[in-house]
């Protein structure tokens, strides 16, 4: 699996060792950029077997496959941080298309038994306030930086789902996620980090930007699921119906805004969101609402999210205040991160 010192794949390494038994072999790929923590990996560092190693090399991954001939394969690598990429897009193009592009030949070259590709619901685009939700069957429309890097991965791997259908190669479209192991530069566990150093959570505009929230632990096993589905064949309607693709959306229906979500952190670590949160210029280009219905994977696979939100934030939110040495190394290690949109519109980065 790869992205595996990130937030999601690091999770999905932690409970893949839970699941599986014990002679399974975890070959885990990061090439630990910006977001890779080796850190994360730290609790099962003697049961997996690690590589450095970037997706979108084509030599140093097919030497890995070709070393280790993995029966199963995860694609969680990218670049993941929509405001980083309005000012480095072009890192987020390299991991989030070629990288993908990279993955699925390899495991055309290298056959495996089946491979997930982990995509977003930011695919997507934004969802007008009218309308219900995303499925699978949408187009995708998807208009930052990010998104539109992961677009372009998902065509790609679109188009080796009907090109190669031999390839058995699947994808997933996920809602936000939290949990354990975050990199503090994203909402929840920066709103956290922010607090217990005494500073206000910043929340971009109105804060009424609305978004679809999932436990960390509920994205894992949906993925797995996936991965180890018996789908059968893709029929040849699919070339004109996507939904028939191996394509699965995963969302638990939980809409929040970031404004509430900045609410009931600040009010988990019992204090008064008044006076802790701070309205800031909103980013360039921010997507207004996103939401997808999961009816396919629930149906089709039996996966249902488990994890309570109201729960889940709250030991969400225990799990950062206990695990301070591990921010606290991060922020050490890359620094305060903020974001300066004045340089956004030309030239090198101004990302602090
Ligand atoms: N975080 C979310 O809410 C969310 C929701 C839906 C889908 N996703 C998708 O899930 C995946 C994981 O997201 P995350 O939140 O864990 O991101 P993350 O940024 O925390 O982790 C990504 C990991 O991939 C590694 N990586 C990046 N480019 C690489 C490359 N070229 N080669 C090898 N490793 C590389 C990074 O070093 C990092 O360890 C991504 O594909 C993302 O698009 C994330």
């Amino acid at each position: 699996m790869t992205g595996a010192a990130g937030f999601i794949g690091a999770n999905y390494v932690h409970h893949l060792l839970e699941w599986e038994s014990s002679d399974v072999e975890v070959i885990a790929v990061d090439s630990l950029g910006f977001s890779g923590n080796y850190a994360n990996l730290d609790p099962v560092a003697d049961r997996i077997v690690f590589e450095k190693a970037d997706i979108a090399d084509f030599e140093s991954m097919e030497e890995i496959y070709r070393r280790f001939l993995p029966d199963f394969v995860v694609n969680f690598a990218a670049e993941s941080h929509n405001d980083r990429a309005i000012l480095e897009p072009s890192a987020f193009m390299r991991s989030n298309a070629l990288g993908a592009q990279v993955m699925a030949e390899c495991s055309r070259l290298v056959p495996v038994r089946s491979h997930v590709h982990v995509s977003t619901i930011e695919v997507y685009g934004e969802l007008p306030s009218g309308d219900e939700w995303f499925t699978e069957r949408s187009p995708l429309n998807a208009k930052t930086p990010y998104s539109a890097a992961k677009a372009a991965g998902d065509q790609i791997v679109r188009a080796y789902m009907q090109t190669y259908p031999e390839l058995n190669i699947r994808m997933t479209h996920c809602a936000n996620n939290y949990g354990p192991y975050q990199l503090p530069e994203k909402l929840i566990p920066l709103a956290v980090t922010n607090i217990l150093r005494g500073q206000k959570v910043p929340v971009y505009g109105d804060g009424l930007q609305s978004r679809d929230w999932l436990h960390v632990a509920d994205h894992c096993a949906a993925v797995h699921r996936v991965l180890h589905a018996e789908l059968g064949p893709i029929p040849p309607q699919a070339a004109t119906e996507p939904g028939l693709l191996p394509i699965f959306d995963v969302s638990a229906r939980c809409e929040v805004t970031n404004l509430d979500i900045a609410r009931r952190v600040v009010a988990a670590l019992g204090l008064d969101p008044s006076e802790w949160i701070e309205h800031i210029p909103d980013r360039p280009n921010h997507d207004r609402r996103y939401l997808i219905e999961p009816g396919k994977i629930e149906s089709r696979l039996g996966w249902q999210p488990v994890h309570d939100f109201d729960a889940g934030i709250t030991e969400t939110v225990g799990w950062y205040v206990e695990h301070r040495a591990w921010w606290e190394r991060i922020l050490e290690e890359k620094g305060e991160l903020g974001f300066d949109w004045s340089t956004a519109g030309r030239g090198p980065t101004g990302a602090g």
